[in-house]
């Protein structure tokens, strides 16, 4: 019963979770040929911190989220269907090497796929 009443933010393992998640992610990001352009003129250190807020948030923490809206902070960028998968694949392949548990994983993918017309601005 109380993992149920738990966040997802909590049994996912909290910030320190959050934070080693963004760190692998971002990585995997900037290896990735197919968007590492979209991030050439990005400083990763403020988009890391900005990711983390917006997941630890997205994820039901107790912290408010001040950064720009998914779609605002994604228009003009052209980003497609293709781009989006990319991105959520190295979020789950992250959290896999973190050995999350897949059900918690699964709630992970809900979250992201939830974003996808806000993000592509459709
Ligand atoms: C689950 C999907 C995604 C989420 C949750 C997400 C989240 C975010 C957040 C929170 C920001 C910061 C907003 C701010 O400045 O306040 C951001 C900015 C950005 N995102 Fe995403 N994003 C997603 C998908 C993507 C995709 C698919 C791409 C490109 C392949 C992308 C590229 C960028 C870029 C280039 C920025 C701006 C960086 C800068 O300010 O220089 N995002 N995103």
């Amino acid at each position: 019963m109380e993992a149920e009443t738990k966040s997802l933010f909590e049994r996912i393992g909290g910030m320190p979770a959050v934070n080693a998640a963004v760190d692998i992610f971002y990585k995997k990001v900037l290896e990735d040929e197919s968007i590492s352009h979209f991030f050439t003129n990005t400083d990763m250190n403020i988009q890391a911190a900005k990711q983390k807020a917006f997941l630890a948030y997205a994820f039901g923490a107790p912290t408010a989220y001040t950064g720009k809206s998914l779609r605002n902070a994604h228009a003009s960028m052209s980003l497609t269907e293709a781009h989006f998968y990319a991105v959520a694949k190295h979020l789950t392949d992250t959290l896999q090497e973190l050995n999350v548990p897949q059900n918690l994983i699964d709630e992970v993918v809900k979250i992201a796929l939830s974003t996808k017309n806000d993000v592509l601005n459709k």
